[in-house]
């Protein structure tokens, strides 16, 4: 596919025109207030095992106090105040939607966070950003869409400091094809660019990257879901629909979440937490 049809293609898949009014006014109806980062947990963690996923990624790749961060495709920016408020890192977001960055920047000043977060619209493989930038690149459910895998992990070599940290949380294909749709990362077959574990720790090395960590977490995640879907099962009818994900993945939530659970369980995909170095070479 084309670049200019792929970022098309994605654009429209993610597309979520009025996103902050739309949570404004959720927020609003179900009488809650945002004061704090730890309000805005069930919506703003667009991944698999929300805010428990972003703690356990932040140990294993040590995150802490004065690290520069680049969240890549960093959503609405949940990961984004969670390392700034709990690790004391600086973090700079980036994503494809602009609305997802006007609700990232919207969330992180009710929160009073605008000073260790900021926000820009952009294409991953495209950075806007000077050699040797960051510490830690930040990556949680985002390497899915991305076909030229090579072209963006020299890209996150480039702007990483000497020996700094890719921290990745990542669906990865399973043994089983093809994958059911549609999925939160893709209607269908067209952007949905997984590749198995070992392909990927192929082309990272390739662009000179050593892993630290390699971790299955398939198993939690379908624990995940499973819990969810009890919740969810238990909700008494006629219910508002939770200001949760709902508002982000939109009408398609429970087909979506159906589909991603019936991969994880046939092996048509699985989930990784990966933390790897820079070094010298590639
Ligand atoms: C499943 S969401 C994950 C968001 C965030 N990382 C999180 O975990 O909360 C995937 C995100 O990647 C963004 N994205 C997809 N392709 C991108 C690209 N080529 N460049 C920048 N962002 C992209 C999407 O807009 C979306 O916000």
């Amino acid at each position: 596919m084309e670049y200019d049809q792929w970022e098309r293609s994605l654009t429209e898949h993610y597309r979520r025109p009025e996103l902050a009014a739309t949570l404004r006014g959720a927020l609003e109806k179900a009488g809650k207030t945002v004061r704090s980062y730890k309000d805005t947990a069930a919506f703003d963690e667009f991944h698999m095992r929300g805010r428990e996923a972003t703690r356990e990624l932040a140990a294993l790749a040590g995150m802490r106090e004065g690290l520069a961060v680049l969240d890549l495709g960093c959503g609405l920016g949940g990961p984004a105040r969670l390392l700034a408020a709990e690790y004391g890192c600086t973090v700079t977001g980036i994503d494809l939607m602009a609305e997802f960055v006007d609700a990232a920047a919207m969330l992180s000043r009710m929160v009073g966070l605008t000073d260790k977060v900021s926000f820009r619209q952009g294409n991953m493989l495209a950075l806007p950003f000077d050699p040797a930038t960051f510490d830690t690149v930040w990556s949680q459910h985002t390497l899915m869409n991305i076909a030229a895998k090579q072209t963006l992990f020299e890209q996150l070599h480039r702007v990483l400091r000497p020996s700094g940290t890719l921290a990745l949380y990542e669906v990865v294909a399973g043994t089983m094809a093809p994958r059911h749709y549609p999925v939160q990362w893709a209607g269908d077959a067209t952007i949905d660019f997984l590749v198995d574990g070992p392909a990927l720790l192929d082309q990272l090395a390739t662009a000179g990257f050593a892993p630290l960590i390699w971790q299955d977490t398939t198993a939690a995640c379908l624990q995940w879901f499973e819990t969810i879907q009890t919740k969810m099962a238990q909700r008494p009818k006629g219910a508002p629909p939770p200001v949760a994900l709902n508002l982000v993945i939109g009408p398609t939530t429970a087909e979506k979440a159906k589909n991603t659970v019936r991969n994880l369980r046939e092996d048509r995909i699985r989930v990784i937490y990966g933390v790897l170095k820079k070094s010298d070479h590639g």
